[in-house]
């Protein structure tokens, strides 16, 4: 077998003897539709495969309930189970892609309450036993969740922005590729955590995509995802109606340009008559939008929302990072964070209601600490996705080890108390706060072809994790990566508890020898976002600011002295994050611009806080190479090595960010380390 990577967690590899032969063969899998383009078919399939690579089990397929011989295996909808004559008086009550899952009893019953729920508990049962796991079980699973999406960045030509790991598995020279046999591996994937679309095509969006050879080509794509539970979508380019269209104008209120929209969605239908929607990243980073021609956001989300009525449940993704990437610096109440809120905030109640608006997790940009975006506190009639980046852009673009799932959890447990109320952001986005009906997320996730799919095996955790979360924001972090890790590499204990521990230590290791205190990832900002760059932060116009001069850093956001985004939040929240004392010291300097002497909550100043925590993170990750030599033998010689030649590198990486980031804040503050390391190399 070739530990190529491409199977990720869903390799199945075979248990050992003394477990398979334990295990009595299942004598049939019933699939209660036969359909081949069916989800619970690709259940059954999958089903077979899987106990054939776990156990060695040869299970044939069949389609009648009354056929069974026990113990079988009976996979489909709850409503096939039930007109099949099956009993559901026992089955508790399933939302939209919920399943039931019983092991007890004469028969494994996977029941969905639709087929891609009948496909989530297939692989659900499969994960189980492919981590040795054979107890008993009777349970039904729901999501928190109804929209469960990726963004994948690809562009026409077959480049990826900020993909780190090979050309589009999508596109390529202007057009569709011919073999979508990765799309459909990754579809895969995707289902096995629950991901029920894929936005395909870059938000920095190319209108070619819309010409009538390349409609076709997404035709391929959406039915290679279908029996997968799996829809897409596309991203829209604003201005298309004049680029694409030849039209004077793409102004949202002229009715030649309604017109043409609306004749595009209809051709978009005819060869994909299940989308899910567009997704539109509009006067942002130099892109045309509403703005452009005096006309309000919603007037041109609302365009798309009409065009999109007529088919169906098509919902426009409408992005918030709406904002002027040429901000004068030298304006000291200048910040970009405060943009969204300004933007969306009296918009509330102007959304059509197949309008949601996608919101990045934090106010700048996927960085390594943020505080939680505060337009999810103002959302309250129009629905919202929170948006996060599986692909590691500021954190170390996949040549890093960086398990982000407990920083997401840092969001997604955040209460920004709206209306003095419990308003936990995952409690926001499930739609249970403001009683949302379509609501969720949305991640980047940059593919590749690469065999990796990421370019790094461990990141592969991101992707798991994130999938999970959507379902369950409650899931645990180390959990996750233990069951992760299981899966991909195997059930040997030193390898579950290495792989659980560095990655447990990636984030806070990565903060510490990148960013300290909420200062930012100090990395390129101006093009690569890779490497130590904290010079290149301040004085540009992108607005992801440190201000940092020879006495101060950080940026003074308060109400009483800065920009005000602290007043952004609601009352219980802003009062915490105006006041230096009550704001916890990893948020200090996105909050609060102060001398480098001044003490943390640690009892250190800052200056002393970025020297120590720079050595702290750069020593971890030196850590990790001699961690993950203790996995040798242990897994395939393939994968061992691939993953210690990245972690060699991030040893020396961490170096190198401790010494740049150190070196460039003792010669701005003059101050030295206390320890008198900084400088001395
Ligand atoms: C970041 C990223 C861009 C991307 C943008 C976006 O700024 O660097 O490459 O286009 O986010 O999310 O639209």
């Amino acid at each position: 077998v070739v530990e190529n990577g491409l199977d990720g967690w869903l390799r199945y590899a075979a248990l050992p003897d003394e477990i398979r032969h334990k295990h009595r063969p299942y004598s049939s899998i019933v699939a209660l539709e036969n359909a081949e383009t069916s989800p619970v078919y690709t259940a059954a399939k999958e089903l077979q495969d899987g106990l054939d690579r776990i156990l060695g089990h040869k299970v044939d397929i069949t389609f009648t309930l009354s056929n069974t011989a026990n113990p079988a295996i009976v996979v489909g909808t709850l409503h096939a189970f039930s007109t099949a004559g099956g009993s559901i008086d026992k089955i508790p009550e399933l939302k939209e892609d919920g399943f039931w899952l019983s092991t007890k009893g004469d028969a494994v019953q996977i029941l969905g309450q639709n087929e891609r729920g009948a496909l989530y508990g297939a692989f659900e049962f499969l994960m189980m036993l492919a981590q040795g796991n054979f107890s008993p079980v009777a349970y039904a699973s729901n999501p928190s969740a109804p929209i469960r999406w990726v963004n994948e960045w690809d562009n026409m030509d077959g480049s990826i922005e900020r993909g780190y790991a090979g050309p589009s598995i999508f596109f390529h020279n202007g057009k569709i590729l011919d073999d979508l046999s990765r799309a459909a591996q990754y579809a895969r994937l995707l289902s096995s955590i629950r991901i029920n679309g894929v936005v395909v095509n870059n938000v920095n969006a190319n209108p070619i995509l819309l010409k009538p050879a390349n409609l076709q080509g997404l035709r391929r794509i959406a039915d290679i995802m279908r029996p997968w539970g799996i829809r897409i979508g596309i991203s829209l380019y604003f201005d298309s109606p004049r680029d694409l269209g030849g039209l004077p104008t793409s102004d949202p209120l002229d009715p030649a340009v309604v017109e043409w929209w609306k004749d595009i969605t209809d051709q978009v239908y005819r060869h994909v008559p299940d989308l899910i929607g567009y997704l539109i990243k509009a006067n942002s980073e130099g892109q045309p939008g509403p703005l452009t021609y005096n006309r309000t956001l919603a007037d041109a989300a609302n365009m798309f929302a009409r065009a999109l009525k007529p088919h169906g449940d098509g919902l426009v993704m409408y992005r918030a990072f709406v904002y002027n990437h040429h901000l004068d610096e030298s304006e000291w109440k200048n910040d970009r964070a405060n943009a969204a809120v300004e933007y969306f905030k009296d918009l509330d109640a102007e959304f059509d209601d197949n309008v949601v608006v996608q919101i990045k997790f934090g106010p700048i940009d996927f960085q390594v600490r943020e505080p939680p975006s505060p337009l999810l506190a103002h959302l309250r009639k129009t629905k919202a996705v929170i948006e996060f980046q599986v692909c590691q852009e500021y954190m170390g673009q996949q040549s890093h080890a960086v398990y982000m799932a407990p920083l997401w959890k840092t969001i997604l447990d955040f209460d920004l108390r709206v209306d003095g109320k419990s308003s936990l952001v995952r409690d926001i986005v499930s739609g249970e706060r403001f009683g949302w009906t379509r609501s969720g997320y949305a991640s980047v996730v940059n593919v590749g072809n690469d065999p990796t799919w990421l370019g790094h095996h461990l990141a592969m955790s991101n992707l798991y994790a994130y999938g999970r979360l959507t379902w369950d924001p409650l899931a645990d972090p180390a959990t996750m990566v233990e069951d992760w890790t299981r899966l991909t590499f195997g059930l040997d204990k030193t390898v579950v508890d290495t792989i659980t521990k560095i990655s447990m230590e990636s984030w806070p290791a990565y903060e510490n020898y990148s960013g300290n205190l909420g200062i930012q990832t100090l990395c390129d900002i101006i093009y690569t976002h890779f490497g130590p760059s904290p010079g290149s932060q301040d004085g540009n116009g992108w607005g992801q600011w440190t201000r940092a001069n020879a006495h101060a850093i950080g940026m003074d956001r308060t109400v009483a002295t800065g920009t005000g985004n602290s007043g952004q939040y609601p009352p219980e929240v802003a009062a915490v994050f105006e006041n230096i004392e009550t704001t916890p010291d990893e948020l200090l300097l996105w909050f609060h611009h102060v001398p480098y002497t001044h003490r943390l909550k640690s009892g250190k100043t800052v200056i002393q806080h970025f020297y120590d925590a720079h050595y702290a993170g750069a020593a971890t990750a030196q850590t990790f190479p001699t961690q993950w030599a203790a996995l040798k033998g242990l897994i395939d010689d393939d994968r061992y090595n691939h993953v210690a030649f990245r972690l060699a590198y991030q040893a020396g990486h961490s170096i190198v960010w401790r010494d740049a980031v150190n070196g460039f804040y003792k010669t701005k503050s003059s101050i030295a380390d206390e320890a008198n390391r900084v400088g001395n190399h």
